[in-house]
């Protein structure tokens, strides 16, 4: 089959080399020429694992290309898939205009009986938005369809491989007859929906996502003023078949470039609806107060961060992934400069630099190349993120003499043995 697939970030690249290793005709298509000529190489350009390797078959086989060219990716496509960014607006609601531009220069182009295929996160009623715009600039017969994303950064690749199930959201039975057909080596159940609720379901998984990561937070912060243990209250809630023991652990709130921005999407929905209830809203507001919390807690332990060495471990928004949107670093880090703490000392084993040009030019602010030097004289050390090069770090052999805290933001470090070793171990989810 041929397959244009309109966006080359994250979720397009990963779908683009996906689809080729299935001995699709694929082409990638996107208005920044130096990541075309880049992929083109073989190069991508963020952090994904897997990918790259993807991408070289592909290229190599001859399935796979780049091209900035609108009229050379969908003239010849039977199936058009847009995967733009969908980004948060000020107010919350998703910003639809690289939806509309990409649509828009597309449909001159567009071949009849071609499905214009959405893959971008939108909520119900987009597609209808769409059909306006693409009908306006061509007369020929255009199917349009949903098929949300469920890709995880860091898995991205294995998630598109395996998914647990292929969301189809379609008018009529021909355009699905088409993206089953294209889906069907994924082996996974495919579904046939309405746009509008294959639109929602996306929605709906992450929110209730975000709502379980929220709600186990909410737990440790109890656990925080008790003696009962998050990780011991979540094992017993997760023999429970109706619970589960997966997706659960708690943190300083949820990050990345979905599950903010998703949340907020539907609180606004519900907003713009004159809803009587708002749920979403509230998940969003829980989930911003929680480094708050924590900070302040953390805090009164320290007796407050003015004057201190502060190191922080971590500063993509999980691991695996150069990713730093919505990290906690950048929620944590401006709390403790402005503070007053002496020093903040930053290390990750593969963001190089901080994203926030506020933070990097602060004076009492640095990054570091290694864990080692990031903790060195650290009064306070704050271990964000749970990658393996600082959960599997000897801490035996960076321990100083002097009286040194440990925050663990991920529940990942063993209390008794941080304490052998002589550190102040506060952990997440335990009493501090
Ligand atoms: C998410 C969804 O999982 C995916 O289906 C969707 O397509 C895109 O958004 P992603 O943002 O890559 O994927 O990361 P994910 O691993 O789901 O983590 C999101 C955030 O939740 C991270 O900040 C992570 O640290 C946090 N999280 C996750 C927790 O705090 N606790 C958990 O148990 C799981």
């Amino acid at each position: 089959m041929k397959v244009a697939l309109i966006g080359t970030g994250f979720v397009g690249v990963t779908a683009a080399v996906v689809y080729a290793s299935f001995g699709n005709q694929v082409i990638g298509l996107d208005i920044d020429q130096s990541k075309i000529d880049s992929l083109n190489k073989g190069k991508v350009p963020f952090y994904e694992p897997k990918l790259v390797e993807l991408l070289a078959s592909g290229l190599a086989s001859g399935n796979l290309k780049f091209t900035t060219s609108y009229q050379e990716a969908i003239s010849d496509a039977d199936v058009v898939i847009v995967a733009v960014g969908t980004p948060s607006a000020s107010d919350g609601a998703i910003d639809l205009s690289y939806i509309a531009a990409s649509v828009s220069q597309a449909a001159p182009y567009l071949k009849d009986g071609a499905v214009l295929v959405i893959k971008s996160t939108v909520l119900p009623g987009t597609l209808a938005q769409v059909k306006t715009i693409v009908n306006n600039l061509t007369d020929k017969q255009i199917h349009f369809a949903a098929l949300p994303e469920f890709l995880k950064e860091g898995t991205a690749v294995d998630d598109t491989l395996y998914p647990d199930r292929v969301v189809i959201g379609v008018e009529n039975k021909a355009a699905f007859k088409i993206l089953e057909e294209l889906h069907a080596p994924f082996k996974a159940p495919i579904l046939c929906v309405k746009p509008e609720s294959a639109q929602l379901a996306k929605y709906a998984s992450n929110n209730y996502l975000a709502l379980r990561i929220v709600y186990a937070n909410a737990l440790a912060e109890i656990c925080e003023n008790s003696e009962a243990d998050i990780d011991e209250v979540i094992e017993a809630m997760g023999y429970e078949k109706r619970i589960g023991n997966h997706y659960w652990y708690p943190g300083l709130g949820y990050g990345g470039s979905c599950f903010p921005k998703d949340v907020k999407a539907l609180a606004h929905f519900c907003q713009d609806n004159h809803m009587a209830t708002n749920l979403f809203s509230a998940i969003n507001e829980l989930n911003e107060k929680r480094p708050v919390q924590v900070l302040d807690k953390i805090s009164r332990v320290v007796e407050g961060f003015a004057g201190k060495k502060i190191a922080i471990l971590g500063l993509s928004f999980k691991p695996n992934t150069d990713d730093q949107r919505e990290a906690p670093a950048l929620a944590v880090i401006p709390r403790l400069l402005n503070d007053g703490a002496a020093q903040v000392s930053a290390y990750d084993p593969m963001v190089k630099k901080i994203v926030s040009e506020e933070i990097a030019k602060n004076k009492n602010y640095q990054q570091t190349e290694t864990l080692a030097e990031a903790v060195k004289g650290a009064d306070l050390i704050i271990a964000l993120i749970e990658w393996p090069q600082i959960v599997g770090f000897d801490f035996a052999t960076t321990k100083e003499e002097k009286q040194q805290f440990f925050f663990d933001a991920r529940s990942q470090f063993e209390m008794k043995r941080m304490q052998d070793l002589g550190y102040i171990y506060l952990g997440i989810g335990q009493k501090f």
